[in-house]
């Protein structure tokens, strides 16, 4: 699939590991404590080593639905963006709100620091259990808005999908927002 572009930026599905990017920066699908886990969490602070760690760990946690910044340590990616998902309760308990404020808050981090180019994991939709198809437009919905509104600097975010299923549920988020020929 094209990059689809919006606003100053362009929308992409990458396909593999979010860990091998070499990006301004990765977001990480963290938990509240910030002192790493499985998933996505565990392979950054394998492939980050300690550094990693130790800089979390004087960030004194993070709430779910908001986002802090590190440096990127061994990684390919100059920074890593931990960003809190909600844990999947039905959907009555506001977690479509919470995972579109993980997006949000990545992407004004971004900004603040001025970076180009960001990649996503799917948050939420592994340990937490979030549906996939819901979890990829709410994602690809709220990237779009910003990058439109132009909020962030961002000119390149990248949907990094651990999986075909990931794959094609992103790919049909992102054409349901290409413009009609
Ligand atoms: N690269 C890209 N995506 C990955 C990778 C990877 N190396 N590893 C896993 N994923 C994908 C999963 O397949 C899923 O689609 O990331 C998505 C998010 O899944 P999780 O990592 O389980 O994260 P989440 O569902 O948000 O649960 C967060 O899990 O690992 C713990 O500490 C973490 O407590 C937190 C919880």
């Amino acid at each position: 699939m094209n990059p689809l572009p919006i606003g100053d930026a362009t929308l992409e599905i990458f396909t593999g590991d979010l860990t091998s990017l070499e990006v301004d920066a990765i977001v990480n699908a963290a938990n509240t404590s910030l002192l790493g886990g499985g998933g996505v969490d565990g392979a950054i602070h394998r492939a980050a080593g300690p550094g990693l760690l130790e800089e979390c760990r004087g960030l004194n946690g993070c709430e779910t639905g908001d986002a802090k910044i590190t440096g990127g340590y061994d990684l390919p990616a100059k920074h890593v963006i931990h960003a809190v998902g909600p844990v999947w309760y039905g959907g009555q308990k506001g977690e479509a709100e919470k995972l579109a404020s993980c997006y949000r808050r990545a992407l004004e981090l971004a900004g603040e620091h001025r970076l180009k180019s960001i990649a996503f994991p799917a948050i939420s939709c592994g340990v937490y259990a979030f549906p996939l198809d819901q979890a990829a437009r709410i994602a690809t919905r709220t990237v779009a808005e910003l990058c439109r509104e132009r909020v962030a600097s961002v000119t390149r975010v990248i949907f990094c999908c651990f999986g075909g299923d990931v794959t094609k549920a992103y790919e049909e988020a992102l054409d349901e927002l290409a413009p009609r020929m």
